[in-house]
């Protein structure tokens, strides 16, 4: 209780604007069962597995399966990722209660408005053959329709098709916007977040206005995993350099969501937990940043 009072800082009235370093120090006592609380009070698994390019038909289904064995609770997939079925289909064959598995889905760029998000949730659902969602994000600020498709989100989550909405690629500014216009804050912002591209800017105010931050592209998809400063950092923990990426976002307090179409990797990245990176490399790593990005730039969003 206490490490998850200290993850949604929000519920410590004098911790809302802890210091990063603090923050991290405190979260040592991590688990792949460790749950944050989002702000409308449903909780959400710290690690979770990415289905982006899993792979057409029976991979997508094997992969979600491997992550279910491997003791991932938290399956983020996306209408655009075009593998609901999949998803879905291995989330109800897994003998994990669906209730224990949090299962998240994002609203495609071209579904925006109140009527078509609606629809598009509706089509989610049957596409993953459940009666609700755990966590349902707009994927994309797409300008001049994102306001009225989160009155969209708001009527889904009164409705109970969703426990939480959040929004994905979201920089200060789209926050501000939707935070100026509607009484519902976001539970969670799905962005990419990894130590080469540390946005503590966004980690802070989104912490300071109870929004959890959620990685995605932790491990750079690939691209600086042979990195010489990550691979000393590697030995120096005998861990593999995805490991030390990932036990950096869980401990800097941000939800994170590692893809692998591989079997020996699910479990790999979830090998995370038996070890703690010490507060100086955690500002080592927080130094790598290069404003790397790896997927679309939502800073040039309008
Ligand atoms: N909201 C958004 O706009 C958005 C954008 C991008 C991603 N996402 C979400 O975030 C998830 C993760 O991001 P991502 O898929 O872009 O990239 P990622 O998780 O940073 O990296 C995935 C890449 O790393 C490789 N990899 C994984 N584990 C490895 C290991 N242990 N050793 C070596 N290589 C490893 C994978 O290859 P193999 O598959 O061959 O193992 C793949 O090429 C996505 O799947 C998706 O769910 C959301």
């Amino acid at each position: 209780m206490v490490l998850r009072a200290l993850l949604y800082g929000h519920t410590l009235t004098t911790s809302i604007n802890l210091k990063n370093q603090k923050m991290k120090t405190q979260m040592q006592k991590l688990s792949i069962d460790t749950k944050i609380r989002l702000n409308n009070g449903i909780e959400m698994p710290i690690l979770g597995f990415g289905t982006y390019q899993i792979g057409g038909g029976t991979k997508a289904q094997d992969a979600v399966r491997y992550a279910l064995e491997a003791g991932y609770k938290l399956i983020d997939t996306a209408a655009m990722y075009e593998n609901e079925e999949e998803v879905g289909e291995a989330v109800r064959q897994s003998a994990i209660p669906r209730e224990e598995i949090f299962v998240t889905t994002k609203l495609r760029n071209s579904d925006h408005g109140y009527r078509a998000a609606i629809t598009a949730c509706e089509k989610s659902l049957e596409k993953l053959g459940l009666s609700y969602l755990d966590l349902y994000l707009i994927h994309w600020p797409v300008e001049d329709l994102r306001n009225e498709t989160w009155k969209a989100l708001e009527s889904l989550l009164g409705e109970g098709k969703c426990r939480a909405i959040g929004v994905s690629n979201y920089m200060i500014w789209h926050l501000e916007e939707l935070l100026d216009n509607s009484r519902t804050i976001p539970a969670v912002n799905q962005v990419e977040f990894n130590p080469y591209l540390y946005q503590e800017d966004l980690l802070e105010f989104c912490r300071s206005h109870h929004i959890q931050l959620e990685s995605y592209s932790p491990l750079t998809k690939g691209s600086k995993l042979h990195d010489p400063k990550l691979l000393d950092l590697a030995s120096k923990y005998s861990k593999s350099p995805p490991q030390i990426l990932i036990r950096w976002a869980l401990q800097s307090g941000v939800v994170t969501v590692p893809k692998s179409s591989k079997k020996e990797r699910i479990f790999e990245n979830s090998d995370v937990f038996d070890f703690t990176i010490s507060p100086e490399d955690m500002k080592a790593l927080d130094s790598f940043d290069e404003g790397l990005r790896t997927s679309w730039d939502p800073s040039t969003a309008p």
